[in-house]
C-alpha cells in the first residue's frame, strides 16, 4: 500500500485508467427489476468514477460503455440502452465541460442513430478544450475492430504509394490503432467477477495493470476505487525487463 499522497506526479498513480462497467444486469435482476434498471444505475456509477479521477489527478478515463458484441442483445435491451446513452449525453456535457472533462467516442460510431451519433459529436466539440480529464467512451467498440481498422489504414497508405510495407512496424500500428495520443492505460479495472478482456483494448493493454473485483458496476464507490490504486501503487512493473534493470534505470530505459 502506498503512502505517497495522491498526485499525478506520483508515478504510484495511474496516469490512464482503463474500465470495463459489468454487473449491471445481475444487479437489477437480484432486485427482481427489469435489466434497464441496472444499466441507469449503472449510468450513476459512471459520475462516482469520473469524480474519483478528477479527485486524484488520472489524466485519463476509458470507459467500456458497449461492445460491438453488444448489439446481439434482445431488441429491447439495446434500445433501452441508446436511450439511456442519449439522455445521458445530453443530461451530462454542460457539466463535464464545466468541470474540465474532455469527451470523446471511439468505436464504429456509424451504427448509432442519427439521435446519439450528432450528441456524440456535440459532446466532443463542446469539451475539445478540455485538458483536466481525458474521457474516452468506447461504444459499439471492440479491440479487433481497431485493429482491422488500423491495418486497413495502414493498407490505404500503402496502396496509394504513401507508405513502404517496409514501415510497417509497431509504432506505425500504434499511431492508427484508438487512443494513439493518450499513453498506455496504465491500470485496468473490471467489476462483475469475470476475469476476462472482452475484447477492449487488446493493442493498448499489452502492459497494463489488471485488476478485477467481485463488485457489481452499480455498487462502484470510491472506497473501491482506492483499494484498485493501493493494489496498482505495490507492483512492480517490469515491461519485460529484469527487478534489477528496473531498480537501477540508468543502465537500462524503461520502454513507454
Ligand atoms: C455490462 O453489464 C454493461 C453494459 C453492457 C452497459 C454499460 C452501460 C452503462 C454503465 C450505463 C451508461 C454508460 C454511460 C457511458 C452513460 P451487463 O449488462 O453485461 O451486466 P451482467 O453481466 O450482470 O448481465
Amino acid at each position: 500500500m502506498s503512502s505517497e499522497p495522491a498526485t499525478a506526479a506520483s508515478p504510484r498513480i495511474p496516469r490512464h485508467l482503463a474500465v470495463i462497467m459489468d454487473g449491471n444486469g445481475r444487479w437489477a435482476q437480484r432486485r427482481r427489476r427489469p435489466r434497464v434498471i441496472g444499466h441507469r444505475a449503472g449510468a450513476r456509477a459512471v459520475n462516482v468514477c469520473i469524480d474519483f479521477c478528477l479527485e486524484r489527478g488520472i489524466e485519463a478515463l476509458t470507459l467500456f460503455a458497449f461492445s460491438s458484441e453488444n448489439w446481439g442483445r434482445p431488441e429491447d435491451e439495446v434500445g433501452a440502452l441508446m436511450k439511456l446513452f442519449l439522455n445521458a449525453l445530453e443530461r451530462e456535457v454542460d457539466e463535464l465541460d464545466r468541470r474540465g472533462v474532455r469527451v470523446r467516442f471511439i468505436g464504429e460510431r456509424e451504427r448509432f442513430g442519427e439521435a446519439i451519433r450528432l450528441q456524440m459529436t456535440h459532446a466532443e466539440s463542446r469539451t475539445q478544450a478540455n485538458t483536466r480529464l481525458h474521457l474516452t467512451i468506447a461504444a459499439s467498440y471492440g479491440g479487433r475492430w481497431d485493429i482491422a481498422q488500423a491495418a486497413r489504414s495502414l493498407a490505404v497508405d500503402v496502396a496509394a504509394g504513401r507508405l513502404s510495407p517496409d514501415a510497417i512496424d509497431e509504432a506505425a500500428i500504434a499511431q492508427r490503432v484508438c487512443l494513439a495520443d493518450l499513453p498506455a492505460p496504465d491500470l485496468f479495472i473490471r467489476t462483475g467477477g469475470d476475469t476476462r478482456i472482452s475484447n477492449f483494448l487488446l493493442w493498448q493493454l499489452a502492459y497494463t495493470e489488471l485488476w478485477f473485483t467481485d463488485l457489481l458496476w452499480p455498487e462502484l464507490d470510491a472506497a473501491t476505487l482506492q483499494r484498485a490504486l493501493d493494489d496498482y501503487a505495490g507492483r512492480e512493473r517490469r515491461f519485460g525487463l529484469t527487478g534489477a534493470q528496473i531498480a537501477a534505470p540508468t543502465t537500462n530505459e524503461t520502454p513507454e
